[in-house]
């Protein structure tokens, strides 16, 4: 990177730290802008003096990985860095400049890609840039730090009358069967898109996840029969996510499925307390998990369970139809 631009980099870096800190605490301190397909994007604010920088990443998603059920195959992703503190112009401008680049770029055309901006979720001047931009806000990265002493509390028989217990390899085909639930009913708002080779890579990451000790799985049971499951990464495995948030040791919520027939009666709520004292006992600091913004039962519910959103992530598909 050119030093011109490095000391831009530096000098915005700087002023979205202190923004970032004041609106959240709970988010990151800004990293390094990754490399991009071509330099920069610079917006230039009054004086001329750089208002912020965006930098696009191609990301080709292979066909044989669990990605590519959670999104686009083929996603461009737009990483913006905006002085503030009103950022709408300096966004409007950067993407603008990105739909030009995307509009040069054959592939951007095809069915199964997406133009991608993770965005502050609080950082709420922006958000009619995105909107203008063609942009939907489909997912919520959110958040919950761990609880202070008093708040936990986890029977592992609840009032509901499920039992709730670790799963291990022997639960291998009702884990499956919960987890392509959890895929089938978020396809109904774009959080996945089941593909061909789906319920078969769910089955070998699940055999894989059930043979470790200690397990992150756990079922709740009525009668015997699994009825609801949640499905946690440990922190080796959630590094993917993590510095999306603050430092402190993080874990990933993968998935949270309970029956059709048994919802709205407590069970989700048992299950999700029970794994919570698990985790605060073996020193998560950090919970982060997705949820489909117009998922009417995950977003209520995770708000329920002390989790708020932090990130917003805001995709046009095809990438071609930002505008
Ligand atoms: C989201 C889900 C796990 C909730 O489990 P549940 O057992 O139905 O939830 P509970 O009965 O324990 O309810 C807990 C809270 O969720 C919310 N909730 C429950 N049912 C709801 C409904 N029908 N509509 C909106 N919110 C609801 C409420 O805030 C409730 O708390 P309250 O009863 O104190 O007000 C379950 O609905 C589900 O499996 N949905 C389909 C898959 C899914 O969306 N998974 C999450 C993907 S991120």
């Amino acid at each position: 990177m050119p030093w011109v631009i490095r000391d831009v980099v530096n000098d915005i870096n700087k002023a979205v730290a202190q923004r970032w800190q004041s609106l959240d605490p709970l988010r990151p301190r800004p990293s390094d802008l990754p490399e991009g397909c071509t330099p920069p994007l610079l917006a230039l604010g009054d004086n001329s003096r750089p208002s912020g920088l965006g930098v696009c990443r191609h990301q080709h998603v292979a066909a044989d990985t669990l990605a590519q059920t959670w999104g686009a195959a083929t996603k461009f992703v737009l990483s913006m860095r905006l002085r503030g503190p009103d950022v709408a112009a300096a966004a409007d401008d950067l993407l603008t400049q990105w739909r030009d680049h995307l509009t040069s770029q054959p592939e951007a055309r095809k069915d199964d890609t997406a133009a991608i901006v993770n965005w502050p979720s609080r950082d709420v001047t922006g958000v009619p840039a995105l909107l203008r931009h063609g942009l939907q806000p489909l997912t919520v990265i959110a958040v919950r730090p761990k609880a202070r002493p008093a708040g936990r509390s986890s029977p592992a028989s609840t009032q509901t009358g499920a039992v709730i217990r670790p799963a291990g390899p022997d639960d291998l085909d009702a884990v499956t069967e919960l987890e392509v639930g959890v895929v089938q009913y978020d396809a109904n708002f774009g959080g996945s898109i089941p593909r061909p080779a789906t319920e078969a890579l769910v089955r070998a990451e699940t055999q894989a996840a059930l043979a470790k000790r200690p397990g992150w799985t756990w079922l709740a049971e009525r009668d015997g029969q699994p009825v609801a499951l949640t499905v946690v990464e440990p922190p080796a495995a959630a590094t993917w996510i993590a510095g999306m948030t603050r430092t402190g040791a993080t874990a990933y919520l993968q998935t949270m499925f309970v029956r059709p027939d048994e919802r709205s009666g407590g069970i989700g709520a048992a299950l999700v307390r029970h794994v919570h004292g698990e985790l605060d006992a073996r020193g998560i600091d950090l919970t982060l998990l997705h949820y489909s913004q117009v998922n009417p039962l995950s977003a209520p519910f995770w708000h329920r369970m002390g989790y708020r959103p932090l990130w917003s992530t805001w995709e046009a598909r095809p990438a071609a139809t930002l505008r």
